[in-house]
């Protein structure tokens, strides 16, 4: 059984280095027994729940996809508003009681530290698929299988990323992965949506080589990946400053043209108007295929979590 068996993952800075290297084996292992037009049964008889207080496509999906390309089942609820949360039960009850249905829980909520309470009120394993500003590790581990098939390495790359630095659970999670692998980090954003202090501090005593700016077109000039992310409008108390901000960054093809020769593309998904439809028929574009390896990467977790790998 597999040093990941029965855990909870709720940050990647709780996942070890072996941890990681495991995730990204199996995640491989699977993939290329999907790709091969093989059956896999490792889940059977196991029940995932995904509990959705937030709005996803591919988070929910894709882990859902999991599951069933696994053997197993899911139960979801995907509208808040048709769970009893909308009655007011708390949290910690309605894991309690999911608890009783499910082998494993995946949990989106709109409240940075939720998916830690969820996992604090149950014995099985639960995952974080997003909890406000927080963290979403899952999207990280695919983010970095996903650098890894494009550019077969992370050694030695420099990585911008770009857009809501300050609101965006998925580079608040990314950042802690690409700095283990010794990635140069250069952080674009507007100044007012700027990467949080205390996690550019602890990425900078850990080593890290980390630079902050405004000037995406200038980083991309000296970058091997441009993650790209989308203004997170629901975070904004003030709707004016969302207008003011919303078209900070647009990677059209002309910036496309200009930047390092062969450079990749990456965004979490959904864009809104961050990256320009024109680039997606650029090879390196590779945001659909990152979307995709949603799928291998969450079966993996699911199984080691599981013991089932
Ligand atoms: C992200 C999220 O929910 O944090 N979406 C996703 O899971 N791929 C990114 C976003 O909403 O901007």
């Amino acid at each position: 059984m597999s040093i990941l068996c029965g855990k909870d993952i709720l940050r990647t800075d709780l996942i070890s280095d072996e941890e990681l290297g495991l995730i990204l084996s199996v995640a491989a292992r699977f993939e290329r027994v999907l790709d091969g037009g093989g059956r896999l049964n490792n889940m059977e008889g196991l029940v995932l729940a995904t509990l959705f207080f937030e709005p996803s496509t591919r988070t929910r999906l894709s882990f859902e996809t999991a599951m069933q390309r696994l053997g197993g089942s899911v139960i979801t609820v995907a509208d808040p508003k048709t769970s009893s949360a909308a009655k007011g039960e708390s949290l910690a009850d309605s894991m309690r009681t999911v608890e009783g249905y499910a082998d494993l829980i995946a949990i989106r909520h709109p409240r940075k530290g939720a998916a830690q309470e969820a996992a604090d009120a149950v014995q099985v394993p639960v995952i974080n698929a997003g909890d406000g500003t927080g963290q979403h590790p899952t999207q990280a581990l695919l983010d970095v299988y996903t650098i890894q098939k494009e550019r077969d390495s992370l050694e030695g790359l420099t990585v911008t990323l770009a857009g809501d630095l300050k609101n965006g659970r998925t580079v608040h999670s990314l950042v802690y992965l690409l700095a283990r692998f010794g990635v140069r980090l250069r952080l674009i954003s507007p100044p007012s949506l700027e990467m949080p202090a205390e996690i550019t501090e602890e990425l900078r005593q850990g080593g890290a080589d980390v630079d902050a700016g405004d000037d995406l077109a200038a980083a991309m000039g000296e970058s091997d990946v441009v993650y790209v992310t989308r203004i997170q409008r629901e975070r904004f108390e003030d709707p004016a400053e969302y207008e003011r901000l919303k078209g900070s960054y647009v990677v059209d093809m002309p910036m496309v043209r200009q930047a390092k020769p062969g450079i990749t593309i990456m965004h979490p998904l959904p864009r809104v108007s961050e990256i320009a439809p024109e680039v997606d028929a650029y090879e390196g574009a590779a945001y659909f295929r990152q979307a995709a390896n949603g799928v291998p990467i969450r079966m993996a977790l699911l199984a080691l979590l599981a013991g089932r790998e």
